[in-house]
């Protein structure tokens, strides 16, 4: 059993959908039993409410189902997760920072990309509706690999 946990800043838009999509790609392979994933946010704004509208409603029309509900990460992750997966450099190094010397492995999100060649998943809170297509378009790349490496 693998455990991963996807890392945002608010836990209400990209790693909520890289916890939907890659449980699709776990599912679609018939490996539910090899997997524990989750999510959380670096920050607290949000803890306890459900993932953005809007990703909401984008991941809907592309088949993913955003059913999970903010949460900040906390001390026990780090001993609980094989691996902490980082969307942006911010999310990164702050997790980076918390680890302190955890068993957990810290990666990047984009570092998992054959497809693209971009570094972080850029945060769409503030822009339009294709920053929510970029979000799950870049999720996807990364998660088919992640998956094929785990
Ligand atoms: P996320 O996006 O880190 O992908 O969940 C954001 C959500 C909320 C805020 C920023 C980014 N915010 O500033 O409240």
């Amino acid at each position: 059993m693998k455990s991963i946990l996807f890392v945002c800043l608010g836990n209400i838009c990209r790693s909520p959908t890289a916890e939907a999509v890659f449980k699709k790609l776990v599912s679609d392979a018939g490996r539910c039993s090899g997997f524990e994933i989750d999510s959380a946010g670096t920050a607290a704004y949000h803890t306890g409410n459900r993932a953005d509208h809007r990703m909401r409603s984008v991941a809907d029309k592309r088949g993913y189902r955003l059913d999970s509900i903010a949460r900040q990460i906390n001390p026990a992750d780090f001993d609980h997760f094989d691996l902490i997966v980082a969307m942006d450099d911010a999310n990164f190094h702050d997790v980076c920072a918390l680890s302190a010397g955890s068993g957990a492995e810290l990666v990047r999100m984009c570092d998992y990309c054959q497809v693209f060649n971009v570094s972080e998943v850029p945060d769409p809170y503030y822009g339009g509706e294709a920053g929510f297509h970029e979000v799950i378009d870049i999720l996807e790349d990364a998660c088919a690999n992640l998956l094929r490496q785990s």
